[in-house]
């Protein structure tokens, strides 16, 4: 059986830093209130001529590197993002024509923060039934064109950025499996609500959060999801070398840390720089711990997220 291995991990945050300092001046918020409930310190903002497919093709263009392929090897190509470059052509197409191929079937997820989780998971399919040789899955975000910079409850929390990775088929896991589940019925507390219709837009075009009925939430399915991908491979929570959680909030990856057992030092954290960045989130933080050598080969490695929808799911991968 042909099974899913990472063998490239590429990230990428635009150049521009916006610290909560900045947005004391934007705001009425300070840098201690957004420091005590979210752990988050700075976040990156892309330039105004940067789209999302540009963040994705910088992290794409090192993870081909990392994995010592060239762009003409890659089978498949899965975009998660919220923040398309445009309705059509999909943000995977627009990158497809960066990257200078063509022909292998290229499309978008769209699972908000628990994009990368689904476009990892769709791509493993591909690789287990022998149809793929190698996936790029990539994780993208532009949120800061999503956000009202007047709504102090939203634009302190997310940045922009983008992380990917170079699968390979392989004859031993690699991913050992995959997880997800959605819940349609909560968009009140989590949403943008609105759309383009006769050349306006219709409705609000930025981000409308209930945080704190979305923290109960989201604490709740982890807590669950991490349960289920344990039970499923039979494993203990001992087991688990590190954990890599979508960043949207300290104190909920310190919540799924603690219900564990495990330390915050195996918990790779990103929040603090980056902000959620949504569907990039994760992949941006398994590109630093990777490179920086926390991830070695043998480790148990737990990557969960949760996101609007709701949508939310897991991977457990021995690396
Ligand atoms: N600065 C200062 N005060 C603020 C700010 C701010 N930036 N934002 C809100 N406040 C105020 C509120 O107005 C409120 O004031 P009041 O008590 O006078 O009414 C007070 O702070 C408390 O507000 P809460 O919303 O109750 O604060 P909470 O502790 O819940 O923290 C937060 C808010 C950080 C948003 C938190 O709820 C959270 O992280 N939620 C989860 C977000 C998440 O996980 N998102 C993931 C998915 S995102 C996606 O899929 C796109």
């Amino acid at each position: 059986m042909t099974h899913t291995r990472i063998v490239g991990t590429g990230g990428y945050l635009p150049a521009k830093v916006l610290t909560n300092r900045d947005l004391e001046s934007m705001v009425d918020t300070s840098d201690e209130w957004i420091y005590t409930r979210t752990g988050i310190r700075q976040r990156h903002v892309a330039a105004d001529d940067e789209c999302t497919s540009d963040l994705a093709f910088a992290a794409s263009s090192k993870a081909i590197a990392a994995a010592g392929i060239t762009p003409q090897d890659i089978d498949l190509i899965i975009v998660a993002t919220t923040t398309p470059d445009m309705i059509f052509p999909s943000t995977a197409c627009i990158l497809q024509a960066k990257l200078g191929i063509k022909h292998c079937p290229a499309f978008d997820v769209q699972a908000v923060c628990s994009g990368f989780i689904y476009a990892l998971t769709v791509a493993d399919k591909f690789m287990r039934c022998g149809q793929v040789r190698h996936a790029l899955v990539v994780g993208a975000e532009i949120y800061s064109r999503i956000i009202d910079w007047k709504d102090r409850g939203t634009c302190v929390l997310f940045g922009d950025g983008a992380g990917a990775v170079v699968l390979k088929a392989d004859d031993t896991p690699g991913i050992l499996s995959c997880h997800l589940h959605a819940d349609g019925s909560h968009q009140k507390i989590l949403s943008v609500p609105g759309t383009v219709c006769g050349g306006k837009v219709q409705g609000s075009p930025f981000v409308r959060m209930e945080g704190n009925a979305v923290f109960k939430f989201a604490v709740k399915v982890l807590d669950d999801i991490v349960e289920e991908a344990l039970a499923h491979n039979n494993m203990q929570k001992s087991q688990i070398d590190w954990l890599i959680p979508h960043q949207a909030n300290i104190r909920i990856l310190q919540s799924t840390a603690k219900k564990l057992g495990l330390n915050m030092d195996k918990v790779v954290v990103t929040v603090d720089r980056h902000g959620n960045t949504s569907a990039a989130s994760i992949p941006l933080a398994l590109d630093e711990a990777v490179r920086d050598g926390r991830i070695q080969s043998g480790h148990h490695v737990l990557l969960e997220g949760v996101g609007g929808g709701f949508t939310w799911g897991a991977v457990l991968i021995r690396w």
